[in-house]
């Protein structure tokens, strides 16, 4: 894959976040964040509610602005580049709550993913131009691609709105991947999903590393997570709390602290 970075060196990082604080009207919601995420690695990013994770994506996408700190992405500094170049660049990212055109088709859905990266104003789609129709069978073509390989070619003309929730989060993951992002950030994929449903998308995310891309999956499923990250990083109230292999991070007293709240006083045994 054209992604892969071959010739870096292993201290090289796909993203890098440097010390990144990021205050609302005075809330302090990040505070002096630094991670990394490699190419071919699944980084796991886990805190309790209102701990600054998809704050922490909306500040890597160009949707708000870091307070302070730095963040490159493929050796570039992106600190303050708008959402639309850092996409360019190569990064996409799902929603905490899914985004799909509920009456538009399944495929229309992902060939949305695509029309996002075309670069020529569609003057030639409005005038219904052989050169746009081409265009876009083109993207029909890729985007059934896609279905196949995420084994939903069956729902392609099913409408997004009517499917099985796992089946819509997988919709949103395709559009994502229509840009052939290097980089992927994951806010909470596999929410409200069952156990069946969490490890068909646990080895989609699988591939991804396999192709070598770098993923940041913001996840509450622990069970999810330490089963398929390399590395997790703990926020908690806008801090890091821990970071480290899966094992390391769910046995560090802080992060049982912040998950299960301060140990009684007197505890029944
Ligand atoms: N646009 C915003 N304006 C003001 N405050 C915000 C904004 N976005 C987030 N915050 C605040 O920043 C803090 C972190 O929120 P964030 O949504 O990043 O948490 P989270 O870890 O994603 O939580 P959850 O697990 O519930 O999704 C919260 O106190 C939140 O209220
Ligand atoms: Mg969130």
């Amino acid at each position: 894959m054209s992604h892969a970075q071959g010739t870096l060196g292993p201290a090289d990082h796909t993203l890098v976040i440097e010390r990144v604080s990021k205050r609302f009207e005075g809330v302090a919601a990040l505070a002096d964040v630094s991670l990394q995420v490699g190419a071919g690695q699944i980084v796991g990013l886990i805190g309790p509610n209102g701990a600054g994770k998809t704050t922490l994506i909306n500040l890597i996408t160009g949707i708000h602005t870091v307070t302070s700190g730095r963040i490159r992405f493929n050796g570039r500094d992106v600190t303050h580049a708008p959402a639309h170049e850092v996409a360019r660049a190569g990064l996409a990212r799902t929603f905490q709550n899914i985004r799909l055109l509920a009456e538009a088709t399944v495929i229309e859905n992902i060939m949305i993913g695509f029309y996002r990266l075309e670069t020529t104003p569609s003057l030639s789609s409005l005038l219904g131009l052989p050169a746009a129709h081409r265009e876009t069978q083109r993207i029909r073509q890729r985007a059934m691609a896609l279905l196949e390989r995420f084994e939903m070619a069956h729902l392609a003309q099913a409408e997004a709105g009517s499917l099985a929730y796992g089946h819509q989060r997988r919709v949103e993951m395709m559009r994502a991947m229509a840009s052939d992002p290097a980089l992927v950030l994951f806010d909470e994929p596999v929410a409200g999903m069952n156990d069946v449903e969490a490890a068909a998308m646990g080895r989609i995310f699988d591939g991804l590393r396999r192709e070598g891309r770098a993923v940041l999956l913001v996840e509450h499923n622990i069970r999810f997570v330490t089963q398929l990250c390399d590395q997790v990083y703990v926020l908690d109230s806008g801090r890091l709390i821990a970071a480290g292999s899966p094992r390391e991070v769910v046995a560090h007293p802080d992060v049982i602290t912040a998950y299960l709240g301060r140990p009684r006083a007197h505890k029944e045994r």
